[in-house]
């Protein structure tokens, strides 16, 4: 069993949980990521570039494929962190996706919202069902454990957007599901807290960054600027550090103020 604090970060192939890898390597922890961008010979982009970008800190990173859709892709990738390095102490359901076309929600199509429901609903709660149990075995085996369980939701969990809806919705529940588990495991000494990232410069918001830019330089954000995947995982390598132990279920918002009413 290594010494290290573990962590499995889902979606850590680029953007946000690329950000939240790095940050919890610069932590101490030892990582494993999955995603549905992997291709071991691909070091420019993908897992293989952020074991890399992790070793380059000193850091040790598993790669490891997997679908979060996918129920059945849950036990290999926990059995695979387990086997490697004999213990999770932190997971971040970080992987989510965006409509691959933004509909207004009076054309919202059933195939959209199933695929945006299953991977950021759906896969995150079966997958947190699986790794809780682990975390309860470890605390029983490890009583000084501090597990956690950190949702990276988003500010549409609470914000109307009409042309994509099914994100929203998508972001509702998960933000429902951190705050049931952080009920349920509270007793175990597992804290569980939501993350709401506001507009963050990725992959997932290049093709409206324009938009974005226009927005951004007119003052939707009182902190004028994007958010960056640092922004994002410096919050999460806080909460995964034990930072807020008597706040299980949290929610931080990372928007630059967004959340600040204006008149
Ligand atoms: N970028 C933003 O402005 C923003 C704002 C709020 C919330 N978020 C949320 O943050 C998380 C990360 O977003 P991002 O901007 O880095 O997006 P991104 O598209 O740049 O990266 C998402 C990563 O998740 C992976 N992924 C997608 N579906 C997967 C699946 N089924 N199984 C495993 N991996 C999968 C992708 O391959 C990719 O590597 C998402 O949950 C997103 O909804 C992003």
């Amino acid at each position: 069993m290594t010494k290290k604090r573990v962590a499995l970060i889902t979606g850590a192939g680029r953007g946000i949980g690329r950000g939240i890898a790095l940050e919890l390597s610069k932590n101490g922890f030892a990582l494993a990521g999955c995603d549905i961008l992997y291709a071991p010979r691909e070091r420019k982009t993908g897992l293989f570039e952020v074991k890399a970008a992790v070793e380059k800190l000193g850091g040790e990173f598993l790669p490891l494929r997997g679908d979060i859709a996918s129920l059945g892709d849950h036990e290999i990738i926990l059995r695979a962190v387990l086997r490697k390095f004999g213990r999770l102490d932190v997971l971040v359901n970080n992987a989510g996706v965006a409509p691959e076309v933004r509909r207004d929600i009076l054309e919202t199509t059933p195939e959209s919202y199933d695929r945006v429901l299953s991977v950021n609903a759906r896969g995150a709660f079966f997958l947190t069902q699986k790794a809780a149990k682990e975390m309860i075995a470890l605390v029983k085996k490890d009583p000084a454990a501090k597990p956690a369980i950190i949702f990276i939701s988003s500010i549409s969990a609470a914000v109307s957007s009409t042309a994509r809806a099914e994100y929203c919705i998508s972001k509702a529940a998960l933000s429902m599901a951190a705050k049931v588990y952080a009920d349920r495991l509270a007793e175990f000494g597992i804290s569980v807290y939501e993350v709401r990232p506001g507009i963050i410069r990725t992959d997932m918001t290049e093709p409206v960054r324009e938009k974005y830019d226009k927005l951004l330089a007119e003052g939707l954000v009182p902190q004028r600027r994007w958010g960056f995947p640092e922004d994002v995982g410096k919050v999460v390598a806080a909460l995964a550090a034990g930072a807020f132990l008597y706040s299980t279920g949290l929610v931080l918002e990372v928007s630059g103020g967004m959340d600040i009413r204006r008149l």
